[in-house]
C-alpha cells in the first residue's frame, strides 16, 4: 500500500504514536519528573551536551537534571521575583492569571563555566548569571550572588507573550515584546558592548503583531562575515480584512549578524532585515486549497552541511472553521532563492503589496557588510543613503517560500485535536536512516511518525554505527510537568512477530521472541524488521502471524490502528498540556 505512494507517512495512532500518560507508566517507558515545589510552566530551555545536563525553567524556578543518571536528585535553584515588585505588579492591575512572578524564559550557555538566564520577574524582566561549575560531577548550580540585569529587550514582561533569544558571540539576539503594554515587538540585540540594534519601531511593514517562534544562525557561506540569524514567526497580515488573503501568516525572516545600522537613517535599527512568507497547503480532492498559516514550531535538522539544516515547520489552520494541522519542509536554498528574488513593494495603506519592479540599490539589501558581495564596505554604516532607504521600506520578499515537493509531509485535517510542537530525530534501522517526527498535540499526546521516501537512491548512508540508541529519550515538557519517554516502546507492539513487523517502527525489531529495542549493532541476520514495506509474510516466515492491526489510508498517510485498544480512554489528566518537546541521544 504504501510502496505505490512517493512518500509514504505512517503514523501508530495506538500503539507506538500515542503517548498517553496511563499506558507509558505502564511500559515502564515514561518517567515523569515531580517536584516538591510550588511551580508551574514547565519549559526545556536548554540541552547541556558537555555536562549532559538538561535545564528547565518554570516559574521562579530553575532545575538541572542530569541526563545521564536521571535518578540523581535534579539541582535546584529558586528564582522568584520580590514581594515588593510582586506588588507593584498587582497595583498595574497585572496578575489575574497568576502573571506577577518570575517566569524562566531563557537560558543560554555563557562560557565554560556560566549560563545566562532571563525572566519575566513579575512584568520586569530582569537576567542574571549561573554557575554551572566546570564539569557536571562539580554539582554546581546557582545564580551569581548580587548580580542582576535588567531583561529589557530580553524577555517579554507578559509570560503569554512568547519569545525567542539565541546568545552569539556574547551579543544576545532575542525576538521579544520590548514593552510592559506588549505592543511593541521587536528583533532586537542587545549586550557584547556595543549599541542596541533593533527592527524599527511601530512599522508595521516590518513586524504586524507577530509571535516569535524559533532563531537560530545559518551560515551563508565560507565567509563568517556572511553569517546570518534566520528567525520563524507569524505575524498579523497587512492585506487581511479582503478577499480570500488569510489573516495570519507564516514567515521566515533574517539578519545580518553583525549589522551595525545605519548612519543617517535606520540608526540603530537593522539595514539587513528581511522577510518572507513560508506557504504550507494542500489540494483536496474536491480541488479547494486548505491553507496552513498558523506557525506553531520549528525544528531545525542540522545536516553534514552547516549551511544546509532542514527546516521542519508545524503548522495549523487559522481560525476555528475546522481544525488541521501539517508539517512541511523547507531547503534552505529555497529560502535564499526567495531573499535573492524580487522585493514586495507597497505604494500606501491601502494597495496591495506587489512585486518591485525599479532600480535594486547596491549593495543589494539583505547583503552583509564585510562580505563576500560587500567588497570595501566594512560596515553597514558605509551602506549608501539609497540602500538603506529602500531597505526600511522594502521588507517583504515578493515570492513566498514552498515546501519540498510542493505539499506537506504530514497532514491531518477532520480530527479533533491540533499539533502543538514537532521535533525530529534520525534513527538508523536495518536498511536505511529514517527521520522520525514526534508531534506534540493539544490534548496531551504525542504522535510519533515515521517518513518513508519511495526512492532508495535518494537515502542517506548508514554512517551513524555506533549510536547508543538505548539511551536515546524524548523528553516532554508543559504546563504540567515533565515526562521523559524512552523512544524505544517496542513491548507495546504485541506478542506477535507480525505485529512488530506491521509497526514498521525503526527503534524496534523482532529478535526471535520479542519485539525489542534495535541497535543497527546488532547482528541483521536475526533481527527482522521491514520498515519500508512492513510486509510480515516476508520478514515472519515460520513466525506465528496474529491479524490484530487493520490499516486505513487518508490522503498521503497510512494509519495504523489498533481497535482493541482505544487511546482516548486512556487520556487523563493531561489535556490542555502543550508539549516542548526535546529529542536527545547520548
Ligand atoms: C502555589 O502558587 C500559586 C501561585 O503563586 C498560589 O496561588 C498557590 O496558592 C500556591 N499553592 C500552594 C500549595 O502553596
Ligand atoms: C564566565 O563568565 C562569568 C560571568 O561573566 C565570569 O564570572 C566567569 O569568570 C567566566 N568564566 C570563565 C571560565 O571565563
Amino acid at each position: 500500500m504504501c510502496a505505490s505512494m512517493r512518500v509514504c507517512v505512517y503514523a501508530c495512532v495506538c500503539a507506538g504514536g500515542f503517548l498517553s500518560s496511563p499506558e507509558l507508566l505502564d511500559t515502564r517507558a515514561a518517567r515523569p519528573f515531580s517536584f516538591s515545589f510550588n511551580t508551574s510552566d514547565y519549559r526545556i530551555l536548554l540541552m547541556d551536551q558537555d555536562q549532559g545536563r538538561l535545564y528547565l525553567g518554570s516559574r521562579e524556578y530553575l532545575v538541572a537534571l542530569d541526563m545521564h543518571n536521571v535518578n540523581k536528585e535534579p539541582l535546584i535553584i529558586h528564582w522568584p521575583a520580590s514581594d515588593k515588585r510582586k506588588g507593584e505588579c498587582r497595583m498595574t492591575g497585572k496578575g489575574g492569571q497568576g502573571e506577577c512572578a518570575n517566569f524562566v524564559r531563557m537560558i543560554e550557555p555563557w562560557n565554560r563555566t556560566h549560563l545566562y538566564t532571563c525572566g519575566t520577574g513579575a512584568y520586569q524582566p530582569i537576567c542574571t548569571f549561573i554557575n554551572r561549575g566546570w564539569k557536571a560531577e562539580d554539582y554546581v548550580f546557582r545564580l551569581v550572588p548580587g548580580f542582576l540585569e535588567s531583561g529589557k529587550g530580553k524577555c517579554s514582561y507578559d509570560p503569554f507573550q512568547e519569545n525567542i533569544a539565541a546568545l552569539i558571540n556574547g551579543n544576545l539576539y532575542a525576538g521579544v515584546h520590548v514593552d510592559f503594554m506588549g505592543t511593541d515587538p521587536a528583533l532586537f540585540r542587545t549586550m557584547g558592548g556595543r549599541t542596541a540594534v533593533r527592527t524599527e519601531q511601530y512599522d508595521s511593514r516590518w513586524l504586524n503583531e507577530p509571535v516569535f517562534i524559533q532563531i537560530q544562525q545559518i551560515p551563508d557561506s565560507a565567509e563568517r562575515n556572511d553569517d546570518k540569524l534566520y528567525f520563524f514567526f507569524r505575524e498579523k497580515s497587512l492585506d487581511a480584512g479582503g478577499g480570500s488573503s488569510p489573516s495570519v501568516l507564516a514567515r521566515v525572516g533574517r539578519v545580518c549578524l553583525d549589522d551595525e545600522g545605519g548612519q543617517k537613517s535606520l540608526v540603530n535599527r537593522w539595514t539587513s532585515f528581511l522577510k518572507a512568507r513560508l506557504i504550507c497547503s494542500v489540494i483536496g480532492e474536491d480541488g479547494v486549497e486548505t491553507s496552513f498559516d498558523e506557525l506553531r514550531d520549528v525544528f531545525i535538522q542540522p545536516t553534514q552541511d552547516e549551511r544546509n539544516p532542514v527546516i521542519y515547520a508545524l503548522f495549523t489552520t487559522a481560525g476555528s472553521v475546522f481544525k488541521g494541522s501539517a508539517v512541511c519542509v523547507y531547503s534552505m536554498a529555497d529560502i535564499r532563492n526567495v531573499f535573492n528574488g524580487p522585493f514586495s513593494h507597497k505604494h500606501g495603506h491601502n494597495y496591495q503589496w506587489t512585486v518591485y519592479t525599479g532600480k535594486i540599490p547596491y549593495p543589494r539589501p539583505g547583503t552583509c557588510p564585510g562580505g563576500t558581495f560587500t567588497p570595501g564596505i566594512r560596515t553597514s554604516k558605509d551602506f549608501s543613503d539609497e540602500a538603506v532607504n529602500f531597505m526600511r521600506a522594502h521588507p517583504l520578499m515578493y515570492h513566498p517560500v514552498y515546501p519540498i515537493h510542493r505539499r506537506p509531509l504530514v497532514v491531518r485535517t477532520g480530527v479533533d485535536y491540533r499539533f502543538t510542537a514537532l521535533v525530529v530525530d534520525q534513527v538508523d534501522a536495518v536498511d536505511a536512516r529514517y527521520e522520525v517526527l514526534f508531534l506534540g498535540t493539544d490534548r496531551g499526546t504525542v504522535q510519533k511518525v515515521i517518513v518513508l521516501p519511495k526512492d532508495p537512491s535518494t537515502m542517506e548512508e548508514l554512517t551513524l554505527e555506533e549510536v547508543e540508541v538505548f539511551r536515546q529519550q524524548l523528553y516532554v515538557s508543559s504546563e504540567a510537568g515533565l515526562t521523559q519517554v524512552s523512544l524505544h516502546r517496542c513491548g507495546v507492539y504485541g506478542r506477535a512477530c507480525s505485529d512488530c513487523c506491521l509497526a514498521r517502527d525503526p527503534y524496534c525489531a523482532w529478535d526471535g521472541e520479542r519485539c525489542t529495542a534495535f541497535t543497527p549493532a546488532t547482528k541483521r541476520r536475526s533481527r527482522r524488521q521491514d520498515v519500508k514495506h512492513g510486509d510480515p509474510l516476508r520478514q515472519c516466515r515460520g513466525f506465528n502471524a496474529k491479524e490484530t492491526v487493520q490499516f486505513g489510508v487518508e490522503g498521503s498517510s497510512t494509519f495504523l490502528e489498533c481497535q482493541s485498544r482505544s487511546p482516548q480512554a486512556t487520556v487523563k489528566g493531561i489535556l490542555d498540556m502543550r508539549p516542548f518537546l526535546h529529542t536527545e541521544s547520548f
